[in-house]
């Protein structure tokens, strides 16, 4: 399976009453890995264009928290997606080795970002011609 068929929109959990809203993000059950890092991004102007990277070992899930954004994935191989972000009960799930970029921040977008791994410099891939060097060389 090419590993931008893995990309998928995750709906999580709502346990909302007449107090507000709660959504539950668990590790390993309502995300498809344990949670070992927790980032966000927020106060990114409209016509930023973040991410631009791909990862060899790290999967993420991003979720809209506050306002929206897009993403969009691409393989290497000429496929792209692109996701709309705009709620905060739904996550897009980005496996290993996908490019990812994220663009189109409202005002008051705020990307909170789940990664299954510690933050390692080393596992980024940041240059677009590299990345579609090592899906070619890898037949991912
Ligand atoms: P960067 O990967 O460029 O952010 P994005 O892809 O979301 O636009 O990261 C910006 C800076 O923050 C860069 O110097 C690396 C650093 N950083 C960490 O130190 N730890 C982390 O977990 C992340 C995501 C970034």
């Amino acid at each position: 399976m090419n590993n931008i068929d893995q990309v998928r929109m995750l709906e999580l959990p709502e346990r909302g009453d007449e107090r507000g809203n709660l959504v539950i993000a668990e590790g390993g059950s309502d995300i498809p890995f344990d949670i070992q890092r927790v980032f966000y991004i927020y106060g990114s102007d409209p016509d930023i264009v973040r991410g631009c990277h791909a990862n060899r070992d790290s999967e993420f899930v991003l979720i809209n928290v506050a306002g929206s954004s897009k993403v969009k994935v691409l393989d290497g191989e000429g496929n792209e997606i692109i996701y709309i972000l705009n709620r905060p009960k739904t996550g897009i799930y980005l496996p290993k080795m996908v490019w990812k970029e994220m663009y189109d921040f409202s005002a008051d977008s705020v990307l909170l970002c789940l990664a299954s791994t510690h933050y390692n410099e080393s596992e980024y891939i940041r240059d677009f011609d590299e990345f579609v060097k090592i899906v070619k060389e890898n037949n991912l």
